[in-house]
């Protein structure tokens, strides 16, 4: 499979029959390469309802008819704007035809900002296991530091880690060190900096300080194979 990373969340992976998008937030992020109006996949996953992960999904599943897989609740919300969505929950494994997804837990919030300013609870946020072609990727999703990082990296033989250091609204980077470590994948990827101000981060700077596992910071729209 090829993974590639267009800012923010945003991380595509590509195999041999499928296209899948994580957190697509491409028109709101000025720094992300991929055009929402052109984008292809077949599947949307998404790890929680914040505008940033959510971002053009709408618009990006209607136009290629994608599948957007979510945690049950935004999956419902999703699903009553006609898209064709597959609810899952925390701790549940789903065999697609594209790969196996596994929700695991993540500590943060789960709201959408309607453009009038209503927000929509969206249940609880989650991380995701994909599993393809005998490789795993595990996007944590937004998350503070907790414990069982430790057992999700027991459980699962992770070849790539997608870790939020961005810090104010998530882990900054000691603590995703700390979940580097834990989750003791073969490569870690940082994610979920430099979008806004409070984000800021250096993400090289990570990537020389993770201890396990090869700490990797990719530019925008940088891919690797596995
Ligand atoms: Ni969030
Ligand atoms: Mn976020």
């Amino acid at each position: 499979m090829k993974l590639s990373y267009h800012g923010h969340s945003v991380v595509r992976v590509e195999t041999n029959n499928h296209t899948i998008l994580i957190d697509p937030f491409i028109s709101g992020n000025e720094a992300c390469d991929l055009d929402a109006d052109t984008v292809k996949t077949d599947v949307i996953l998404l790890t929680h309802g914040h505008n940033d992960h959510v971002g053009d999904t709408v618009e990006i599943a209607k136009r290629n008819d994608a599948l957007v897989v979510a945690p049950n609740e935004l999956a419902n919300y999703l699903e009553a704007q006609g898209l064709n969505t597959h609810p899952m929950h925390i701790g549940g494994k789903h065999d697609f035809d594209f790969g196996r997804v596994k929700l695991t837990q993540a500590f943060h919030g789960s709201a959408f900002t309607e453009e009038d300013g209503t927000i929509v609870y969206t249940g609880m946020p989650a991380g995701i296991l994909l599993t393809v072609d005998g490789r795993t990727v595990y996007h944590v999703g937004d998350t503070g530091l907790f414990s069982d990082l430790r057992l999700i990296g027991e459980m699962n033989e992770i070849d790539v880690a997608f870790v939020p250091i961005g810090d104010n609204f998530t882990m900054g980077p000691e603590d995703a060190l700390i979940a580097a470590d834990w989750i003791d994948a073969k490569v870690v990827v940082p994610v979920h900096f430099n979008t806004f101000p409070v984000i800021e981060q250096d993400a090289e700077d990570f990537a020389k300080k993770v201890s396990t596992g090869q700490g990797r910071a990719m530019r925008i729209g940088e891919a690797m194979e596995l």
